[in-house]
């Protein structure tokens, strides 16, 4: 008859106890691994949307005050140009009076104030006058005018009304959005334009010039000693459903992989500290989901990047955001 002697007891007992505590142990690390994880990723999806709220407020207010003052310069600018128009006719009245006077003068060379006409007119160097008042007054007509179509953009691309979605014409919104940032814009780049027959597409306008706005800003500091934005429109078929494709093409200084990866990331910028926010993509990102299309990118650093925007035709369901008929994406 075998006895365990009451060592190999003791020993057993304590074995089987370590290695339940061991097992324990794992399992209360796994968990708190897996918890750690869960954290993690709800900080980061509470940071995109901190982010998010953020840019939409800032835009929102942004917006508010674009509009505002569009609003208020909208007034004077009218009765300018309406006075202008006015002056215009009175100065043409005018100068037939000049002219009529003018002809007359040799009948009336005997007369003493055709002498005094004369001296005045050379006093006051009619002729100049007469000859620049034109241009001038068409230049200023042209310049208010001018002023006159930016307040009428400003207004247009802030204004809070449009989240109503509307059929819009793409490339009147590409064009609203460039002529927004054309000051940014035209000393370093040369811009192209290649667009398709399209139809209208209904989403909301004034989201679309802030995903365009931005990218365009982003195509021209990529190139800030000079470049070339080429803005490609095409109608596309993926998986039964038709898209218009904006390519956004610029020969600036692009990204490497690893930029590339994190660009629609909130906060995320390579810009010095002050210059940029790093929401401008996260923001496109999100309001091109929301219309169920997509943004895809690929650069080349040294050489540029493309961001190629996808937008549904049809009006997007509102249940069904970025659902399995989105166009597939290459990153790169
Ligand atoms: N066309 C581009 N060429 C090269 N890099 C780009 C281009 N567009 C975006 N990037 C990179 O992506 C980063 C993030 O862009 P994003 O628009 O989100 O923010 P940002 O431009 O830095 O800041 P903000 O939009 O507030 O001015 C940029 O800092 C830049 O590094
Ligand atoms: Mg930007």
């Amino acid at each position: 008859m075998s006895q365990t002697s009451p060592y190999k007891e003791a020993y057993e007992r304590e074995r089987q106890a370590r290695l339940l505590a061991e097992k324990l142990l794992d399992e209360k690390t796994r968990r708190l691994y897996e918890n750690c994880a869960t954290l993690e990723q709800t900080l980061k999806t509470l940071e995109d949307t901190q982010g998010q709220l953020i840019q939409a407020e800032k835009l929102v207010s942004l917006g508010q005050l674009a509009a505002g003052v569009a609003h208020e310069i909208n007034n004077p600018v009218g009765f300018s140009l309406s006075n202008l128009s006015t002056l215009t006719d009175y100065v043409q009245s005018l100068l037939s009076l000049d002219a009529l006077v003018l002809d007359n003068l040799p009948a009336l060379a005997d007369h003493p104030l055709s002498k005094h006409y004369q001296q005045l007119r050379q006093e006051q160097d009619i002729d100049f006058i007469r000859g620049d008042i034109s241009p001038l007054l068409a230049e200023t007509t042209d310049g208010l005018r001018r002023v006159s179509d930016i307040v009428a953009n400003l207004r247009r691309v802030s204004h809070s009304g449009e989240l109503e979605k509307e059929q819009q014409d793409i490339h009147q919104l590409i064009e609203e959005s460039i002529k927004v940032v054309w000051n940014e814009l035209k000393y370093c780049l040369e811009v192209k334009r290649d667009f398709a027959r399209l139809p209208k597409v209904t989403c909301h306008g004034s989201e679309i010039h802030q995903v365009l706005i931005n990218m365009f800003l982003n195509a021209a500091h990529a190139c800030e000693g000079g470049g070339r934005l080429l803005i490609k429109t095409s109608l596309t078929q993926i998986k039964h459903r038709a898209y218009i494709a904006i390519d956004i093409c610029d020969n600036g200084k692009g990204m490497s992989k690893a930029t590339s990866k994190k660009i629609f990331d909130p906060f995320f910028t390579t810009k010095a500290v002050g210059k940029g926010t790093g929401l401008g993509l996260s923001i496109a990102f999100a309001i091109i989901e929301k219309h169920q299309g997509k943004i895809t990118v690929n650069s080349d650093e040294g050489k540029g990047t493309t961001f190629t925007i996808y937008l549904p035709v049809e009006p997007p369901n509102a249940n069904t955001p970025g659902t399995a008929s989105t166009p597939t994406a290459t990153k790169g």
